[in-house]
């Protein structure tokens, strides 16, 4: 039986706790702060980016710079909040100057993304950019060819539609890819809709289920609500 959305939320508050005292690789010598992820513990649709900025380090929370701001208006465009999604990274730790995330950082990180898949169970992955494209895919070709193309693949253990995306930094340094990207999000919608991959997956929309309280008196722990 599918875990209840509180008890998706608890455990998903467990693997927080863990991550925000990892040190299982050098990032941590140089954070502010571990960015776990924000958004609906039962959300349908997970966005995985690349790794945390300057500002997500310093908020500990995801897309919160310019990335960010394009994300959350691609998101209203189709009618959704942040809140109604869950948003994640490849690397939960700031890479110093912004550089790519290196191997033994993803190997290391991993373990947290595909628990936050496992425990959040989303029907769809929407993949921003590059890393988060090919780590989840599994595939070297590169976001350009691949971008707005739903692929299934099975991701912690069960079959997900995947839908990579152009990152929301590439469009803001090239703002004809604004218009690319919002031509993708348009797409979200009726895959949301689907019944999963593998037939399964109906659960109640958010409006069905009444606003919950949220766990004060810890940073992040307040991330995971609906
Ligand atoms: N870019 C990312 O990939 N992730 C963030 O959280 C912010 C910017």
């Amino acid at each position: 039986m599918s875990p209840t959305r509180e008890e998706r939320r608890e455990r998903l508050v467990e693997v927080y706790r863990e991550a925000s005292v990892c040190e299982l690789c050098p990032l941590s010598e140089t954070r502010t702060s571990v960015v776990f992820g924000s958004g609906n513990a039962d959300a349908d649709l997970m966005f995985v980016g690349e790794a945390p900025g300057a500002e997500e380090d310093r908020q500990g929370l995801p897309f919160v710079g310019r990335a960010g701001g394009l994300l959350s208006e691609l998101l209203e465009g189709i009618g959704l909040t942040r809140q109604d999604v869950f948003i994640a990274n490849v690397l939960k730790c700031r890479p110093p100057g912004n550089r790519d995330p290196q191997p033994i950082e993803i190997e290391s990180c991993d373990p947290y993304l595909m628990r936050q898949v496992q425990l959040i169970e989303p029907r769809v992955i929407a993949t921003l950019g590059n890393f988060a494209t090919k780590l989840l895919t599994g595939s070297r070709t590169g976001i350009t060819k691949v971008r707005g193309t739903v692929q299934v693949h099975e991701i912690g253990g069960r079959s997900v539609f995947l839908m990579p995306f152009l990152h929301p930094a590439a469009a803001l340094r090239t703002p004809s890819l604004v218009e690319t990207l919002r031509e993708d999000f348009a797409k979200l919608p009726e895959l949301i809709s689907r019944p999963g991959p593998d037939g399964g997956g109906e659960r109640p929309s958010a409006e069905d289920l009444a606003p919950e309280t949220v766990a004060a008196g810890s940073d992040q722990l307040g991330l995971f609500g609906g």
